[in-house]
């Protein structure tokens, strides 16, 4: 994944780049480092760990200089140390890189045989020797970045400093997301308008292949015939201010406590409650002609991709397949003309999804994206963007941008629904009117959130958790069991309620923690079955539902979770609240990093 920023500025440059990179660390934060010029020489420090391990290095050591780049890094080729931490030097060539050069191996073998000596386990190190080979044989910027280019594949975005040249960087983009910016007597270049936002809002984004030179007053871009182009400069919307925890302890925990309000915004941008009508973004096909849709997306996303397939088959009739983005392109999936596919990514920056939606247009489907970050690559690759209006989501642990997603995707079934002429206006409003209610419910659920920490306290010593769900809350098991994963590095997994006794059943012994998300609704009572087998074999259930489903159990579990009752239909994204705050909560029991656990990254952006 990695972020990655660079700066040509009249004064030193060091403080906007720190603050970049701070803005980057969603995208990586296993080490950090900055490089500058400074009077023909480049200077450098780096340090492992987070940003601030770097801004501590820089107090002892400040740095200074005009023209710099840095780098927040996920470490794919070689551990997170300082060795293997960008900037990566080979005499006067500064290189960063967000993204894999997938033939390093070649490379390095070959640049070996040339004298070159290799310092790191990093696949960027490759590309820092190969700049320095071609500027070494006289090479003119230009040259040198067409030469490269030539050589290296994979994914990359790279910002290139050559010690020779003051006052300009090199920057080249495929796969990766790159962005110029362009501020008073300074110019940026970085992974996103996020970073570059506190400086300025003028940006213009590379298109995929482009290379670029970049001056302090001037910028060439080329793009992959390397033809001069222009890319349109417009004005970010991403607000430069920097987003604070508020009163709360962890992002995630403000991002939990904002759902209420940011599933009432994203619901009013899709359903107006006085007209009683949907105000879905129109597609350029008839969705009451359309033959099938899929849905493509990763982690979380999946998950509500899955939930929406219920709604979009039980509700439209539209026949739906839902595909992890990392998958759909190996499996030559049947796509028919006309057709249509949906991409889900609260980032908009996932590559395997990004990848998805190529691969998904190039078969001639309509493309459709529900992104939360709307500057995003799939939303400029997309026909037709939904937008949830979830805000900034910091934290790594999706929340907030998920139970918006299932708003949009509820309210897409409904209108397309119609559209179909398969739900009539009472139904579709009987539905609608209990979204629209659902804010209320959710905020119930928040302000007895203090209920979960005895709980959390028992299930923070289990070895592993198992969810359960049926229908359409299968996919909240899912769900619950990656939030307790990431945030708790307990082993979880999430079954399908009755997938359990056709195997999983096995590892059900005394106390192993059973999480049951069973509202009561048309499945319930055989979801209670599975809850019976559960604690017939000494399983310690925690059991999420309303009244009338606790009412019908004559059998108790340990823990019991009397949720608002609400219409099966919109359960989803109720049930998702107490599963986050369970994972939460053992999160805090355990003492783990919760805005920024272990080895992920919150957009991922390497295959
Ligand atoms: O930005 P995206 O929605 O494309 O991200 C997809 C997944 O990487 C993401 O949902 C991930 O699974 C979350 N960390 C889960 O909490």
């Amino acid at each position: 994944m990695c972020g990655i920023i660079g700066m040509i500025g009249k004064t030193s440059v060091v403080p906007s780049i720190l603050e970049g990179l701070r803005r980057l660390e969603y995208r990586g934060y296993d080490s950090a480092g900055i490089a500058v010029l400074n009077q023909g020489t480049t200077d450098r420090r780096r340090a492992a760990g987070k940003i601030a391990k770097l801004e501590n290095e820089l107090r002892k050591k400040p740095l200074d200089g005009n023209t710099g780049i840095g780098h927040t890094r996920w470490a794919t080729h070689g551990v997170p140390n300082v060795v293997n931490a960008h900037p990566h030097v080979s005499g006067a060539v500064s290189v960063v890189h967000n993204g894999i050069i997938e033939n390093h191996k070649q490379l390095r073998e070959e640049l070996v045989s040339l004298g070159f000596a290799m310092e790191t386990e990093t696949d960027t190190e490759v590309a820092a020797h190969l700049v320095k080979y071609y500027h070494d044989q006289g090479l003119t910027p230009e040259k040198i970045m067409r030469a490269i280019i030539d050589r290296l594949s994979g994914a990359y975005a790279l910002v290139i400093m050559i010690a020779d040249y003051p006052g300009m960087l090199m920057a080249a983009r495929k796969s990766s997301p790159l962005a110029i910016g362009f501020g008073n007597n300074a110019m940026f270049v970085g992974s996103d308008a996020l970073a570059l936002a506190p400086m300025t809002r003028r940006i213009s984004y590379l298109e995929d292949g482009d290379w670029t030179i970049v001056n302090q007053d001037s910028l060439t871009i080329y793009n992959s015939k390397n033809v001069q182009v222009e890319r349109p400069v417009s004005l970010t919307e991403v607000s430069g201010a920097l987003i604070g925890k508020g009163k709360y302890r962890h992002f995630m925990d403000k991002e939990i406590h904002e759902q209420p309000e940011v599933i009432g915004y994203t619901l009013s941008a899709f359903y107006d409650p006085n007209l009683n009508c949907m105000k879905i973004p129109k597609v350029a096909f008839n969705p009451g002609l359309l033959p099938k849709l899929t849905i493509v997306a990763a982690g979380t996303s999946y998950y509500a991709g899955m939930i929406a397939k219920y709604w979009l088959e039980g509700l439209a009739r539209l026949p739906v397949e839902v595909d992890i983005a990392s998958e759909f392109r190996y499996r030559n999936s049947v796509l028919p003309d006309g057709g249509a596919a949906l991409f889900i990514s609260q980032s908009g920056e996932s590559l395997d999804t990004l990848m998805a939606l190529r691969h998904a247009r190039e078969k001639g489907q309509h493309i459709i994206s529900l992104i939360n970050v709307d500057e995003s690559t799939i939303a400029r690759e997309s026909d037709v963007v939904l937008k949830t209006l979830a805000g900034p989501e910091i934290s790594v642990a999706s929340t907030k941008a998920y139970t918006t997603q299932l708003a949009a995707l509820l309210c897409l079934a409904v209108d397309w629904a119609q559209k179909r002429n398969v739900l009539d206006k009472k139904k579709a409003f009987e539905i609608m009117d209990e979204l629209s209610r659902l804010p209320t419910a959710l905020a119930k659920v928040l302000a007895d959130k203090e209920r979960w920490n005895a709980c959390a306290h028992e299930l923070a010593g289990a070895r592993d958790v198992i969810y359960l769900g049926r229908g359409l809350n299968f996919p909240t098991a899912l769900e619950g069991a990656l939030k307790l994963k990431e945030l708790s590095y307990i082993h979880a997994e999430g079954y399908a309620a009755g997938e359990m006794k056709h195997g999983p059943i096995a590892l059900l012994d005394e106390g192993m923690p059973v999480v049951m998300v069973a509202p009561y609704d048309e499945w319930f009572d055989k979801t209670a079955s599975n809850l019976k087998e559960a604690l017939a074999r000494g399983g310690r259930v925690v059991l999420l539902s309303d009244k009338e489903g606790i009412e019908r159990l004559d059998d108790k579990p340990a823990w019991v979770f009397e949720m608002p009752k609400v219409n099966p239909m919109v359960s989803p994204i109720l049930y998702a609240l107490p599963v986050q705050l369970l994972a939460y909560y053992i999160a805090l029991e355990k003492g783990t990093d919760v805005d920024q656990p272990r080895n992920l990254a919150k957009s991922v952006t390497v295959e």
